[in-house]
């Protein structure tokens, strides 16, 4: 059996904007402002291509460790992103949504996230879903830690975990695209990861135009999932 063409659930992990400003002798957080403004194009592109969801990988629970002028740089680009860019992805029918731990981000931020969540809500064209403070094995924990504290008795089963991990309505991605060349999954949706296919590229983030999004996505369309099974 081959997919149906198009990728209903598509996710990106963004890698190489440090890569890709210091080829051009500038500093890390204009490669991360270069990444952002290809983030904002995306949207459109992914929506164009009829993708109901689309999850970015902005920030995992692993770049707290990142020097503390590059983390505060990526806080106000996320600040940035919500004030000049919720209403024009309201305006296009984007719900954003996001993922991830909610008790180590700045306060006005995580007031922010609340609002753009809130404002967008009724949106149906596409759910954007920012990954930021994510991390898959994160996320597994505080399931099963809200699953055990909701006093819940017996077998546990796939249907009662996922129904505490942050987005349990949205399906598992069909397709994960990593860019800039390096072939890992570095902790993005671990379980839900569990049959999607992989896409790598070398292009660094802030290159992955419109042309990359269409090669990985043909790519895809003859791809043969089998889920384990054999249905062929
Ligand atoms: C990985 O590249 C990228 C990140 C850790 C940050 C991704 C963030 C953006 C694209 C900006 C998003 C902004 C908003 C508002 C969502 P890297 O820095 O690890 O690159 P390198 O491996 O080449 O050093």
């Amino acid at each position: 059996m081959t997919t149906d063409r198009v990728p209903t659930h598509l996710g990106i992990i963004m890698d190489g904007n440090g890569r890709w400003a210091k080829k051009r002798g500038l500093p890390r957080l204009l490669g991360h402002r270069a990444g952002l403004h290809r983030l904002v194009e995306m949207v459109r592109l992914v929506k164009k291509q009829g993708i109901r969801y689309f999850s970015a990988y902005a920030f995992s629970t692993e770049n707290w460790s990142r020097p503390q002028m590059e983390v505060d740089g990526l806080m106000s680009l996320f600040r940035h992103y919500i004030k000049r860019r919720v209403n024009e992805l309201k305006e296009e029918g984007g719900r954003l949504r996001f993922c991830g731990r909610r008790d180590r981000l700045p306060a006005d931020l995580l007031e922010m996230m609340r609002w753009a969540e809130e404002e967008t809500r009724s949106r149906t064209a596409i759910d954007f879903i920012l990954c930021v403070d994510y991390g898959g094995r994160a996320e597994i924990l505080d399931a099963v830690n809200a699953l055990v504290a909701s006093g819940h008795t017996g077998e546990v089963t796939e249907e009662d975990l996922k129904k505490f991990f942050y987005l349990p309505d949205v399906p598992d991605p069909d397709l994960i695209v990593r860019t800039s060349g390096e072939l890992r999954l570095s902790n993005f949706l671990l379980w839900e990861s569990a049959y999607s296919e992989f896409y790598f590229t070398d292009a660094c983030w802030p290159d992955f135009d419109e042309p990359e999004l269409i090669r990985a996505l043909d790519d895809y369309a003859i791809r043969d999932r089998r889920y384990g099974g054999n249905r062929s």
